[in-house]
């Protein structure tokens, strides 16, 4: 399917090797969330060390993003943190970063929480998403960068009371550019830290959008503080925009593209399908191809 790069680690491998060869980084998704039972979520947390495992063994340029309803966040926050707390370790043995994704909003104060305990026990290579729709973010941001925990901008991809997040898009996009501007300000004052970050690690702003217009002035920022490029990643879904993302690997600028794979792919296609409704042709057209 389009967007998602196969049903096994063994078919998003070679994805993951033919972007690398073509200049961009990678985070790795197991599909799933919301799993059922704890045994559920330990076994979604085994598969995303193996997942780990194959990135370090395979020498690829790729860290993992995974959603903590996927390791129980819904179950149970012990199991949940003890989850995310084995994986992280584990990826920080073998120098892989961890990117917590944000879900509903239902999720986000504890998901923030359980990311900035990890990152005060010592793990560094632990960020999180921030979405530009709710109005809670700035602050939000400003917490992050002062924690020093990496941040990916993304508007937002789950359907939110207007009470909480901004209904129009006009408003999300201006939000947006507001908090890359207060992203990329803060990586000027980090400059020392960013220099001390591992190789194919992203740095503290990752833009994550594939509207031209959010990257262009994220750019245009950058430039205008006078930022090196390698400290501003623009990240983007597999399948979506290529022609952008080899422009801007062309350019400098580290792309890490995100790569999702597993059996669980209805939530995520139609999150997909619900930002541009004409996927569903590219839908239908490859079942009838076969
Ligand atoms: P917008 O929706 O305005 O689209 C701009 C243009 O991009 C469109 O005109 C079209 O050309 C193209 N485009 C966008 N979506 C497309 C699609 N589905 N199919 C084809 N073309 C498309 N959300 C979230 O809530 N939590 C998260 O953790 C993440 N993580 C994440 C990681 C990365 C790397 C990205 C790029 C995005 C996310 N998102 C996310 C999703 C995000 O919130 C948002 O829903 C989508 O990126 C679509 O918004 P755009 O910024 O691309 O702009």
């Amino acid at each position: 399917m389009r967007f998602v790069a196969g049903e096994t680690l063994n078919e998003a491998l070679p994805v993951v090797k033919e972007l690398n060869e073509a200049g961009s980084l990678v985070t790795l998704d197991l599909l799933g969330e919301h799993s059922a039972t704890p045994d559920e979520a330990a076994k979604a947390a085994e598969k995303i060390v193996k997942t780990i495992n194959a990135i370090s063994e395979g020498k690829l340029r790729a860290g993992v993003s995974l959603k903590l309803t996927q390791i129980g966040l819904k179950l149970d926050q012990k199991i949940c943190e003890e989850n995310l707390r084995a994986i992280v370790e584990h990826a920080s043995v073998l120098g892989i970063f961890v990117r917590v994704d944000m879900e509903e909003a239902a999720c986000l104060e504890a998901t923030l929480d359980m990311v900035n305990k990890i990152r005060l026990l010592g793990y560094k290579n632990v960020g999180t998403v921030i979405q530009s729709y709710m109005f809670r973010s700035p602050t939000d941001v400003q917490n992050l960068m002062r924690d020093d925990i990496s941040v990916r901008l993304v508007k937002g991809a789950y359907k939110e009371s207007p009470e909480i997040a901004y209904p129009k898009k006009s408003d999300v996009d201006t939000a947006f550019d507001e908090l890359s501007k207060m992203l990329l300000d803060s990586s000027m004052l980090k400059l020392e830290t960013l220099e001390t970050l591992p190789e194919f690690w992203p740095p503290m702003v990752a833009i994550g959008s594939h509207d031209e217009v959010r990257v262009r002035f994220a750019e245009a920022y950058a430039k205008e503080i006078s930022l090196d490029r390698k400290w501003l990643e623009f990240q983007m879904l597999y399948g979506i925009r290529r022609d952008l993302q080899d422009e801007l690997a062309q350019k400098g600028y580290p792309v890490r593209v995100y790569v999702p794979f597993g059996k669980d792919w209805y939530p995520y296609f139609m999150r997909r399908l619900a930002e541009r409704p004409s996927n569903l042709w590219f839908f239908i057209s490859n079942l009838l191809r076969g």
